[in-house]
């Protein structure tokens, strides 16, 4: 064969191998097959140049090499485009051994979280929770507690009414938010009469007021009712004594003060020494030494009546608390409004 050939067939051939991708194969093209000007069409050109008997041989021969570097060529593009294939498929492949993205896991609000502990507490001490209506009546949040109509006492609650029954007088059958849990008393009373009571009812509340750091128109109290035969004002005590100690340490102190609520007679105040000072006098409990921890008394014969019972009979306690309160004592919380913000920040501080 012409040496000429033999050599262009050599070096195609090496540097077709040495091409390692597609842009290098490319530039190879384009040196060696490319029609204008590619070293194979120069080498078939060159025939013309020869003299006329050598021009058989020397054209089989270059047809050789060009059939040998066009099928080397279509071979190697396959191989790079497998390899480019190959390493694509390895690049994005999931790797198993990397660790996985964590969901974000939700949590209960602070409140929730009191409300629980809370059940737990009188939980062991006997008492069921009780659910009753965010809406009632009139009659249920106020008349049946021993508070009628135009009684003063309606004026310790700012009351939302519910604008259907909006007449200018309420009626008893008149729809408002509950101002308090104390309207569960009654349902439960009616309930179960004649049987003895042992229920805590908590529940949100709701209250005509201006939104403060201090006060929310809606917010939760938790309500306790025991009803039963000889139960009497050292049982509340007690059980207060013991929710005290139970929820805020045991070496807590309880205080009881007189006080007036229309449906418990005698009512009471309860309070515990402060969590923070223990009674020494502090910014929280106002250097009293003292934090209110609830409402109480014995239940009103008009209301032990009106559920059912005979108050000659039976005898009961109540107590009512709120919930965000105490929280805000405990966790340092300067505003009341955090707890329905629905700001993560502030909930996410929380479990
Ligand atoms: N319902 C009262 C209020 O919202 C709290 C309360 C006081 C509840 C004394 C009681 C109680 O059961 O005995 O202010």
């Amino acid at each position: 064969m012409h040496e000429n050939l033999v050599a262009l067939r050599e070096a195609a051939l090496s540097e077709l191998a040495a091409a390692v991708d597609a842009e290098a194969l490319e530039a190879w093209r384009i040196k060696y097959l490319s029609r204008k000007g590619g070293a194979l069409s120069e080498a078939v050109k060159a025939l013309a140049a020869l003299p006329r008997e050598e021009r058989p041989v020397y054209g089989q021969a270059v047809n050789a090499v060009k059939a040998a570097i066009e099928a080397a060529f279509a071979k190697r593009q396959e191989q790079l485009k497998a390899a480019a294939l190959e390493a694509e498929l390895s690049g994005s492949a999931i790797d198993v051994t990397l660790p996985g993205r964590k969901p974000s896991l939700g949590r209960l609000h602070v409140t929730t979280q009191n409300l629980r502990q809370l059940y737990a507490i009188f939980a062991e001490m006997g008492f069921q929770v009780y659910d009753a209506p965010d809406v009632e009546t009139d009659d249920y949040n106020f008349g049946l507690l021993n508070i009628p109509p135009y009684h003063p006492a309606r004026d310790m609650w700012d009351t939302f009414w519910v604008s259907q029954s909006a007449t200018p007088q309420p009626t008893e059958r008149s729809l408002v938010m509950r101002t308090h849990t104390s309207p569960g008393q009654i349902r439960v009373m009616r309930e179960r009469c004649p049987e003895p009571i042992r229920v805590i009812l908590p529940g949100k509340c709701y209250r005509y007021e201006q939104i403060t750091a201090r006060s929310e128109h809606q917010f939760y109290q938790m309500e306790g009712l025991a009803v039963g035969k000889n139960i009497r004002m050292t049982d509340l005590i007690g059980t207060l004594q013991q929710f005290a100690r139970r929820m805020y340490g045991a070496g807590r102190r309880l205080r009881v003060r007189g006080s007036y609520f229309p449906f418990t007679e005698p009512s009471i105040e309860a309070d515990m020494d402060c969590i923070l000072c223990g009674g020494k006098g502090c910014g929280v409990c106002k250097y009293t030494g003292w934090l209110e921890i609830a409402g109480a008394g014995m239940v009103h014969p008009v209301v032990l009546r009106n559920g059912g019972y005979d108050p000659d009979i039976y005898s009961g306690f109540a107590f009512g608390m709120g919930v965000e309160r105490p929280a805000m004592l405990k966790y340092k919380i300067n505003d009341i409004r955090y707890f329905y913000g629905n700001d993560l920040r502030f909930l996410e501080q929380f479990g």
